[in-house]
């Protein structure tokens, strides 16, 4: 079982597409049952209003025909460096962010989602620039790219 957890900022936009776009992924391939796959924030803020996927993730994807479910914030704890294997950042600012909660990444678990594609980048964040169809395409290259890096 590989367990993956997608971390932005939120987790109310990034990181719970990367989930459930990852997820989507690995069913169609026959995949699901080899992966754990869940997402968090860096704040806690969000955790503490209870809320749930950003409304406009939620229509992205819908219109992609992503299925997902109800997944409210939380923020990522120092138990969750131990118990996933791969901790899927945005961009540079939630590695330090998730670097800040957990200690020094001894176990080099820790990664930029678009660092396994050929154009290693952040995810810029769409609560910010409102344009989450930038996001979806990203996430998607970063999926895709982070399962070839598996080779399964
Ligand atoms: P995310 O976007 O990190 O992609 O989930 C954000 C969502 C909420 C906030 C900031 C970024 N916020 O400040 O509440």
């Amino acid at each position: 079982m590989i367990k993956v957890l997608f971390v932005c900022l939120g987790n109310i936009c990034r990181s719970p597409m990367a989930q459930f776009v990852f997820k989507q992924i690995v069913e169609e391939k026959g995949l699901a049952n080899q992966f754990e796959i869940d997402s968090a924030a860096t704040e806690g803020y969000n955790e503490m209003c209870h809320a749930g996927i950003h409304h406009s993730t939620r229509e992205i994807l819908t219109a992609m025909h992503v299925p997902f479910e109800q997944h409210y914030s939380r923020r990522i704890r120092l138990t969750d460096y131990a118990y996933y294997d791969y901790i899927l950042a945005m961009d540079d600012s939630n590695v330090e962010d998730i670097q800040s909660i957990v200690g020094t990444d001894t176990d080099r678990k820790i990664y930029r989602l678009l660092d396994f594609t050929s154009n290693p980048r952040n995810i810029k964040d769409p609560w910010y620039t409102g344009n989450f169809d930038e996001t979806y395409w990203d996430i998607v290259e970063g999926c895709d790219a982070f399962l070839k890096y598996l080779k399964i």
